[in-house]
């Protein structure tokens, strides 16, 4: 099978394409500075690198900087259909404009922190005169912590809107969260947080970005936050995301990352973070392949996952808002009352698992 990695060639992406030696036939990186897209008529769109069609490759995962957005949406769009890719093209439009996320996250039921858009600087001093302080102005595409002001007055706030014009951008006003300058970062594939970290800011600075001098420590995420992360993930269609999170009162979460850099939570984690996405891609690949060879879907999962499981066919008994289980489901999972449990749940699928500490 063949891989392609189309990226701006960090180092991020090369660990990543070494670690993929190991289980794609052949891996490429692409610059996606020399991409272009053809379209042609139907379906004869065609991506070219180098003056050249790209290969026929099985498994495409496109990433770069929020300049390259709809470029990489562009790509992806004409690709999506052909091989696996763990973005699909909206999800490059989303995850690089903050707003644009924080919009579909509260569509899907996630917490954030309350935020406001503005398209003029007049607009923009308004709603700061109605903030309480310290507020976050922010634009609303990516730069590592450099686009993210906290203004503790009105007067600072004013005066922060007035430099930021030059980025002719809409301003973003959020509230601001109380987490101690720490913030949590998740690395979601598919169903599951496979890395995470808290970052917390150097003194005198309350970004915790690790580009911001943040320190970056291993944490196992609670179920709930787990969840939550996957969910955020799920919210713009990303197979393969890093989620910000802000501990506060509550968990708000603040921005979906489509194109994680994985050094510094490989050096906060001592994780393989590099050989966890190989395998991911791979799997998922040929999980991809399985079904468009039209196989049976669920035999080929099984498969890949090697469980068994016994099914049952039943009505669901849902009361008040409480899903009860036939009585023959709780004995054969044999947990017990003071049994710790992770619990799963998709639209149309709940899963419930004992949590092994041990893992
Ligand atoms: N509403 C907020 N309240 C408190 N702290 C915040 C808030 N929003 C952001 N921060 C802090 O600033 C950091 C950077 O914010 P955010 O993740 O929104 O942008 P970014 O990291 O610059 O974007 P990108 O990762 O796309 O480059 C966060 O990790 C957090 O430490
Ligand atoms: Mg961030």
């Amino acid at each position: 099978m063949k891989l392609a990695i189309i990226s701006l060639s960090s180092g991020s992406s090369q660990m990543i394409a070494e670690k993929a030696k190991a289980f794609f036939d052949e891996v490429d990186m692409l610059s996606i500075k020399k991409i272009e897209v053809h379209l042609g008529s139907k379906n004869k769109h065609q991506i070219i690198y180098e003056g050249k069609p790209i290969k026929d490759y099985d498994c495409v995962y496109c990433k770069g900087s929020y300049k390259y957005a709809l470029l990489s949406r562009s790509i992806i769009a004409v690709l999506e259909d052909r091989c696996y890719t763990p973005l699909l093209p909206e999800s490059y439009t989303l995850g690089h404009d903050k707003f644009l996320t924080l919009i579909e996250l509260q569509k899907a039921g996630i917490e954030i922190p309350k935020t406001y858009l503005a398209g003029t600087v007049e607009e923009a001093k308004k709603l700061v005169a109605n903030s309480h302080f310290p507020a976050i102005i922010k634009i609303p595409s990516g730069t590592h912590g450099k686009g993210v002001m906290f203004a503790d007055s009105v007067e600072s706030a004013n005066s922060i809107l007035d430099a930021l014009e030059v980025f002719k951008q809409p301003y973003i006003i959020q509230e601001y969260v109380e987490t101690g300058a720490t913030d949590l970062r998740a690395l979601v594939l598919g169903d599951k947080v496979i890395a995470a970290m808290q970052r917390k800011a150097p003194k005198g600075e309350l970004r915790a970005n690790i580009h911001m001098g943040g320190k970056g420590k291993k944490i196992t995420l609670d179920p709930d936050t787990e969840y939550l992360a996957v969910k955020s993930a799920k919210s713009i269609k990303a197979d393969l995301c890093a989620i910000d999170i802000l501990k506060g009162l509550r968990p708000y979460v603040v921005e979906v990352n489509v194109s994680p850099g994985i050094q510094g939570l490989t050096k906060a984690t001592k994780l393989d973070i590099a050989d966890e996405i190989a395998k991911f891609l791979f799997e998922k690949t040929k999980e991809y392949q399985a079904v468009k060879a039209n196989k049976d879907y669920k035999k080929v999962m099984k498969e890949l996952k090697q469980k068994d499981s016994n099914e049952f066919l039943a009505n669901l008994n849902v009361k008040a808002g409480i899903i009860r289980l036939p009585e023959s489901v709780t004995a054969s999972t044999n947990f017990k009352p003071e049994d710790e449990v992770v619990i799963k749940v998709s639209e149309g699928k709940v899963s419930i698992e004992k949590h092994d500490i041990e893992k």
